[in-house]
């Protein structure tokens, strides 16, 4: 089997710097690919706020980055992923990338990804290390196959493949006309299947019409896209390239989220020895403020309060949820203003029922999967999802809606049939939700053994990166293939 070469270029990359799962996924994917004997590489921007996790040395040479009218110099950090031997390079541009924030609303925000897409580029010429597959993550990337489709197509980069991965189809990079000259991209490209879309330039659209292969991060979620409302527009690109998609469940990095090693907790607990996690739940109850009582059942949540994640429907229920129900809410998030205030309000008013946390917390997000007894995701949409896979392995049982990847990785709980791990419900609405609870809420309380026996059920899931890893690497000799002709060898 040859030693593949592939370059992961992301936003996001834990622990460094991190907004959302994709971060866990460009953290832990890389490692499991170098475990099964190939040369997998991280390159991401330097943001302000992102953390120098163990040893940096910065390269010699500076980055000449083709952008705009003139070269810019960026320059080149290099560390490796914490626990194993992938390179990690960081791509430093004090205009571009010196703020703390990963996404930005400033008006060049479009931009700084476009020159990161060239810069990633430079670095594999620089380097003189060309990468077999250049493995894209979301919007931000989306300019970079076209970049190799066009300008580099007759250098030594226009042999290497790529593979896009959408985490979000949500997200898509709506772009001026300019960005084509920015980014140095042929006019031509410029129309309906490449870069345009309604009057404007589609980053992510560009990137699935131009990458070798698409994937997506969950098998349901890449049915899902190819709908009309699930698309979010794309349907066409989708249907155009439907055949080169897959959906490849999301694995967790297993020794990072192990509740019987996690060192941001009071006590460590496995499913044979589940003693500590009471020790958790109090440890919850406590710092946020909820009423210390091992009996009452705690519903934890974590997660970006955006509309995607419909926790609006939990906060326009939660204090009618813990009117009738003898249930505790553990909350950490921050977004949408309007969620937020609702469960300040909420908290205040709650008499330790309710306690929010609003805010970016890794050390409580792991707390609240450990201590709570079960974890909500009222989802509208969820590609992967990772905090219920996360939930599943502390022994927290997932209440979650019936979308993407929670569909793929939470089976139903059946009454007296010894069968689910946790609990979905359909609707996007807070009626549905309500029900959900109380169903969870009725059999915490009436049938014990039940939920004791499904707690164990979804401890046991193996959640880990081993074979999906497996199903990636086929995807980059399918790209190579597509690529390059050279065949698809086992
Ligand atoms: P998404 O990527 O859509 O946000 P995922 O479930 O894939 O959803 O991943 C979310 C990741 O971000 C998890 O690792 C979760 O623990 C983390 N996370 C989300 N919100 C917070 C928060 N407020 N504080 C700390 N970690 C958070
Ligand atoms: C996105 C999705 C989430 C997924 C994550 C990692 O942020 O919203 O569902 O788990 O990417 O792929």
């Amino acid at each position: 089997m040859r030693r593949l070469k592939i370059l992961f270029v992301s936003p996001e990359v834990d622990p460094f710097v991190k907004v959302g799962g994709l971060a866990d996924m460009v953290g832990a994917l890389p490692k499991e690919v170098a475990a099964l004997g190939h040369d997998a590489r991280v390159v991401c921007p330097l943001y302000g706020s992102t953390k120098r996790v163990g040893e940096w040395k910065a390269r010699q040479e500076p980055l000449g980055v083709d952008v705009g009218a003139e070269a810019r110099w960026a320059r080149t950090w290099e560390t490796a992923l914490p626990g194993a031997e992938v390179p990690a390079y960081f791509i430093e541009h004090e205009e571009y990338f010196g703020r703390r924030e990963v996404y930005s609303d400033a008006e060049d925000n479009v931009f700084r990804f476009a020159f990161f897409c060239r810069a990633a580029l430079a670095l594999c010429e620089q380097l003189q290390w060309i990468p077999d597959v250049i493995h894209c993550h979301d919007w931000t990337t989306g300019l970079l196959p076209v970049m190799l489709n066009t300008t580099l197509r007759d250098s030594a980069l226009g042999r290497s493949a790529t593979v896009f991965t959408i985490h979000n189809i949500e997200h898509q990079g709506q772009a001026p006309f300019g960005i084509v000259d920015f980014a140095r991209l042929p006019v031509s490209e410029y129309r309906s299947d490449s870069l345009e879309s309604r009057g404007h330039v589609n980053m992510l659209k560009a990137g699935l019409y131009h990458s070798s292969k698409i994937t997506t991060v969950s098998p349901t979620y890449a049915r899902e896209i190819r709908t009309r409302e699930g698309s979010f527009g794309l349907d066409d690109v989708l249907r155009v390239r439907g055949a080169d998609l897959m959906g490849i469940l999301n694995g967790v990095d297993v020794a990072n989220w192990d509740p019987a090693t996690d060192t941001a907790l009071p006590a460590n607990f496995s499913a044979d020895k589940l003693e500590g996690k009471a020790v958790c739940k109090a440890a919850l109850q406590k710092q946020l403020g909820l009423v210390v009582d091992p009996k009452i059942a705690v519903f934890g949540v974590v997660a970006r309060l955006v509309h995607q994640k419909g926790l609006d429907l939990l906060a326009e229920s939660v204090g009618h949820i813990t009117e009738r129900m003898q249930v505790q809410f553990a909350i950490l998030g921050s977004g949408d203003a309007r969620v937020e205030n609702a469960f300040r309000t909420g908290t205040e008013r709650s008499a330790g029922k309710i306690g929010a946390h609003i805010g970016f917390d890794p050390r409580l997000a792991r707390l609240i999967q450990a201590g709570s007894d079960f974890f909500v995701m009222p989802s509208r949409a969820e590609p992967c999802g990772l905090t219920q896979m996360y939930a599943l392995r502390y022994g927290t049982v997932p209440v979650v809606r019936a979308t993407g990847g929670l569909v793929d990785t939470v089976q139903d709980y059946v009454a007296g049939a010894d069968q689910g791990t946790g609990f979905l419900f359909r609707e996007a609405n807070s009626a549905a939700l309500y029900q959900a609870i109380g169903r969870a809420c009725a059999t915490y309380y009436d049938r014990p053994a039940e939920l004791r026996a499904m707690q164990l059920r979804g401890m046991k899931v193996d959640f880990s990166w081993q074979t999906n890893a497996a199903r990636y690497v086929d995807s980059y000799r399918w790209a190579i293939a597509a690529r390059t002709g050279e065949a698809f060898v086992e």
